[in-house]
């Protein structure tokens, strides 16, 4: 979708979507930042994206420390002089009831990693992005739009609500000097989201809250952010993409 010439910074790009966005900037022609707090599994990926000829930078880093977004954004333009897309994509989650009584705790966690993330990245990248005439992709989920998934989750769900509503608002702003902002929604993709972060839940579980009694491979939204990344995708901006096996009316 020529990404030749490009420079496409991924955090959470050691795993599930992130890794699999990476891969596919990489098969097309873009140069790539691969961030992921832990380390062998972003060179795992780097290497994978070197498989195509490509310059790959691997950072690792962990995106909740304002200091290691700094650094990140430094090494990328040190490195590559520029930046041409920005995806937003690393997260974590918790599962947590409201009357276990801490909530607060896991909900500081997820805001820092979530959202806190997100701003700061996009602060940093905007000028850089302003002289490409770039883009941003944060990865949101279903769960902004739907709490089907379950009372554990409403920290998760509140902080990706919030994500969709700053990547409308950085769409407005950014946009009067040409740079798109949109998000993907997903629902159920199969990856180590759950088992990493502890939660006692199987994928058919998710699976069963879908119209389409499926689960996505990371590979399907790699594709929605490789396109919305594109130039196919010159008048799209402001927009939170479902793909979420149709959970969201169900
Ligand atoms: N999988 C789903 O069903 C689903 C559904 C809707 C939305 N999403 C969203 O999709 C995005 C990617 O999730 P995924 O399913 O691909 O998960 P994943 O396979 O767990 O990949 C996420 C990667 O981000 C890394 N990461 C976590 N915290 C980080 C930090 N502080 N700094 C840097 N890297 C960090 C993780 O490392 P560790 O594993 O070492 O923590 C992991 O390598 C997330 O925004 C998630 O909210 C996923």
């Amino acid at each position: 979708m020529g990404f030749e010439n490009k420079v496409v910074l991924i955090t959470g790009a050691g795993s599930g979507i992130g890794e699999a966005t990476a891969k596919l900037f990489a098969k097309e022609g873009a140069d790539v930042v691969v961030v992921d707090i832990n380390e062998d599994r972003a060179h795992n990926t780097g290497d994978q994206c070197k498989e195509y000829g490509k310059r790959v930078c691997v950072i690792p880093a962990d995106i909740s420390k304002p200091e290691d977004v700094e650094k990140v954004m430094k090494k990328t333009i040190d490195r590559f002089g520029k930046l041409d897309v920005l995806v937003n994509n690393a997260a974590i989650l918790a599962a947590v009831k409201i009357l276990d009584g801490s909530i607060l705790k896991s909900f500081d966690n997820l805001v820092n990693t979530n959202l806190r993330s997100v701003v700061h990245f996009t602060t940093l990248a905007a000028p850089h992005l302003v002289e490409t005439k770039g883009c941003i992709i944060n990865t949101s989920s279903v769960g902004s739009v739907s709490v089907r998934s379950g009372p554990l989750f409403s920290s998760y769900c509140a902080i990706k609500a919030a994500v969709d509503s700053f990547t409308k608002s950085s769409a407005l702003e950014l946009g009067e000097v040409g740079v798109r902002v949109n998000a993907v929604n997903p629902g159920p993709v199969r990856t180590n989201f759950l088992n990493d972060s502890g939660v006692p839940i199987q994928w058919d579980h998710f699976a069963a809250a879908t119209v389409l009694n499926r689960c996505c491979q990371p590979n399907e939204v790699a594709n929605l952010i490789v396109y919305l990344a594109s130039e196919k995708a010159v008048g799209i901006t402001g927009a939170c993409y479902l793909i979420d096996n149709g959970q969201s009316i169900k």
